[in-house]
């Protein structure tokens, strides 16, 4: 990938106004890409205007839902890539309201591609995937050849719409590529609540002064900064290589959940947590250990994450103490 790669270029993103798409989005800006983001803001999914605080003027911005085939077929015509990373994020919501999670994560995945298939056959698409796929790790680390098993209904539609865009590719020669994130953090990250991720809701009471709870503690982890996600997404998406793949990303290192609570107080100055037994219905559907081997994308494209745990973190930190206002 050149700096070139993307100038000038008619980038879709779903899920645009999301922590991660609007990453992707900024760094798409810089690079001189004509960026469409497309979003439904449905208010317990991470879509936040003030993400593209900023880069406003310079993005065209569709408040529209993916489950929506007009909107879909109409913005996807003329594109040069697809970023597609709309999504309902919550396993527990999943579990609660599976026909949703079915509907976007699932449904809506085939409809963007049979809208592919017969309106832009040329487009190259990477789609956000997820570890979640795998379930409960038989082995660590985990490699793509992993059985995949997952242990709640977010992972079977994420798992089912990771293999249309894989399927498409293979049948229909429309080249996609899936990208199967482990927990991803930083800034615009939802923070409200833990609907997107655990750490979401630890940094917003940790900068809020309160007390945050650890479940168990001792499950370990690896986490992946936005900006080297940003990264695997331009890697992917520039590359043949990647065409009908899917590839893992991962961290630096693994990390126990109660050494990383205790790394965010010492990098906040302060901090309490309790450590408290995982709630029944969380326990249900908790995959246990997890860490990836993401040697196939490092030896295939020359991905490897190169912010440190630490120095991620502390740039959250920064992020939320300045404008911790916007994601309440
Ligand atoms: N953040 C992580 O740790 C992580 C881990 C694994 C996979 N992923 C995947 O990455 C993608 C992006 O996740 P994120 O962390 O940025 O979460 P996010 O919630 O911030 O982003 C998802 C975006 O999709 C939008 N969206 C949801 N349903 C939609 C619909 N029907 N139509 C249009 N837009 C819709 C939401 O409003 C939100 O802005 C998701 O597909 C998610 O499953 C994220």
């Amino acid at each position: 990938m050149n700096k070139e790669t993307f100038y000038g270029r008619q980038i879709l993103i779903t899920g645009g106004l999301g922590f991660i798409g609007s990453n992707l989005a900024r760094r798409l800006v810089d690079l001189g890409a004509q960026v469409t983001l497309v979003d439904s803001l449905i208010p317990e999914y991470g879509g936040n205007l003030f993400n593209i605080a900023g880069i406003e003027d310079k993005v065209r911005v569709n408040i529209s839902d993916v489950r929506d085939e007009h909107s879909m077929s109409y913005l996807i015509q003329g594109q040069d890539y697809l970023f597609n990373l709309a999504g309902q994020t919550s396993h527990l919501d999943s579990m609660q309201d599976p026909y949703t999670d079915l509907e976007i994560n699932c449904r809506a995945q085939l409809s963007i591609l049979e809208t592919c298939r017969k309106h832009n056959p040329n487009v190259k698409i990477v789609v956000a995937s997820t570890r979640q796929i795998y379930g409960k790790p038989e082995y660590l680390p985990v490699n793509e050849k992993h059985l995949l098993c997952p242990v709640d209904v977010n992972g079977i539609n994420k798992m089912a719409g990771e293999w249309y865009h894989i399927l498409y590719n293979n049948v229909y020669g429309i080249r996609t590529c899936a990208l199967r994130l482990t927990n991803t953090y930083g800034p615009r990250m939802r923070v409200k609540d833990a609907r997107q991720t655990f750490l979401g809701i630890w940094i917003r009471l940790l900068v809020e002064g309160k007390s945050f709870e650890v479940w168990d503690g001792h499950q370990l982890r690896d986490f992946t900064y936005v900006d080297d996600a940003v990264d695997a997404f331009l890697l992917t998406a520039a590359s043949e290589e990647a065409d009908g793949q899917a590839f893992n990303l991962g961290g630096e290192g693994t990390i126990s959940l109660k050494e990383l609570a205790d790394l965010l107080v010492e990098i906040n100055g302060s901090g309490e947590y309790a450590v408290r037994s995982f709630p029944p219905n969380r326990k249900q559907i908790d995959i246990g250990d997890y860490y990836a081997d993401y040697s196939l994308i490092s030896s295939a494209l020359g991905w490897a994450p190169k912010v440190s745990l630490r120095e991620g973190l502390t740039r959250t930190l920064v992020f939320y103490r300045q404008y911790l206002k916007h994601y309440l």
